[in-house]
């Protein structure tokens, strides 16, 4: 399908991208995460094409269409339509409403770049299926059934972040999201004179989403023997420092590493809530350097490239922090840094890092933004 000449859409939907400012890997170990919708995202254009079951979706990145038969839904081997596949296959667990509609969809997301394009695919594509067809999916649902979708037809088994941050973020807010209760609290993210500068180091490690899965694995394996002394426990966020140590000796040396990174970040995180909600972003951005400590020798998914952006501005007291972002093995760093710093700063570091690694880096701003939502459609032209 080019349905681009003759396209009205009914309704236009647009699903962000998100950050996260500290909770690395502590999602779906029950942990705290602080993320915030920002304001890339994706656009879906979509119209009912009085069809039964034939829907025609058309990505304009990729300048390829997807014709899915809603009666025959199943995986692809086209990574990018599993995404779309594995929404439909949840939609239609859950009602029979649903019927033939034609879809575009626009991206400013680099895929794989750590701003979860793939959560706004999902998202984005949910909400608009459920708009057209008034299906009545709660924005929660809408969350966890994206989750889900990327479970069972992409494979990577995340957690809830990426999903509830591109649905529930908000203009000038961070989520402050407990992923054991799914309770959130929206903090005020009054940056004064600084801005959040992204750095997308352009690359992806084979394997990402294998490594990403065996980390998950090796978090449950240590809960698994931390349960055998203490029953209660059910994931890593029923675990303190104390507990941890008084199995350190039942645990491999491996397994503990990546368990104690957890819980002391979820300590991190809930400590970087309280200093931003009172604006204190010096030692705010302390935590993001200490989280990136973390991620690197504890849990072991970041990369040279990555490092090496976080290292460059260690010593710049202009940088109040730097981190890795995602799942880790590539993607981008989020950085706080001062408004008249930014334009030398981007410059510097894309010139080190290209005479480092011969790669292009690219740099953006972002501000926390609204959630997924619905934009407003002119009156279709009869
Ligand atoms: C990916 C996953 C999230 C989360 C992050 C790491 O973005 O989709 O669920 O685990 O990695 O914090």
């Amino acid at each position: 399908m080019n349905k681009e000449r003759n396209f009205t859409p009914d309704i236009i939907v647009a699903s962000p991208g998100r950050i996260n400012f500290i909770g690395g890997h502590t999602d779906y170990n029950n942990g705290f995460v602080l993320p915030a919708a920002i304001d890339k995202k994706i656009k879906f254009e979509f119209c009912k094409n009085n069809t039964d079951h034939i829907c025609n979706i058309y990505s304009k990145n990729y300048g390829k269409s997807l014709v899915v038969n809603l009666k025959q839904v199943k995986p692809s081997k086209e990574n990018w339509e599993n995404y779309i596949l594995g929404v439909l296959h949840q939609l239609l667990k859950r009602s029979d409403r649903i019927k033939g509609f034609d879809c575009i969809i626009t991206s400013e997301l680099a895929i794989g770049s750590g701003l979860s394009s793939s959560a706004a695919l999902e998202c984005g594509f949910a909400f608009g299926i459920n708009e057209l067809f008034q299906l009545n999916i709660s924005k929660l649902e809408i969350a966890k059934l994206s989750r889900d979708a990327e479970h069972e037809y992409v494979g990577t088994k995340c957690g809830i972040m990426d999903q509830y941050a591109s649905v529930f973020g908000e203009k000038d807010k961070v989520l402050f999201l407990d992923c054991k209760s799914l309770e959130y609290e929206l903090i005020p993210m009054n940056l004064n004179d600084y801005k959040i500068l992204i750095l997308n180091t352009n690359v992806e490690h084979n394997l990402s989403t294998s490594n990403y899965n065996q980390r998950r694995e090796q978090c449950e394996q240590g809960v698994k023997i931390i349960k055998q002394k203490y029953p209660k426990v059910n994931s890593l966020r029923d675990v303190d420092l104390k507990t941890l140590k008084n199995v350190k000796n039942d645990l491999p040396e491996l397994i503990y590493q990546r368990c104690l990174y957890i819980i002391q970040e979820n300590e991190r995180v809930q400590n970087a809530a309280q200093f931003l909600a009172k604006d204190d972003l010096n030692n705010f951005g302390k935590l993001l350097y200490e989280c990136h400590e973390g991620l690197r020798y504890q849990y072991e998914i970041s990369c040279a490239e990555l490092d090496y952006l976080v290292d460059f501005s260690k010593d710049k007291e202009y940088v109040l922090g730097s981190r890795m972002m995602g799942g880790g093995f590539g993607g981008c760093t989020v950085n706080i840094v001062q408004s008249d710093h930014v334009d030398q700063y981007i410059k510097d570091i894309s010139k080190a890092y290209h005479t480092k690694f011969n790669i292009t880096l690219d740099a953006f701003l972002v501000t926390p933004s609204q959630g997924t939502h619905q934009e407003i459609v002119h009156a279709k032209k009869e």
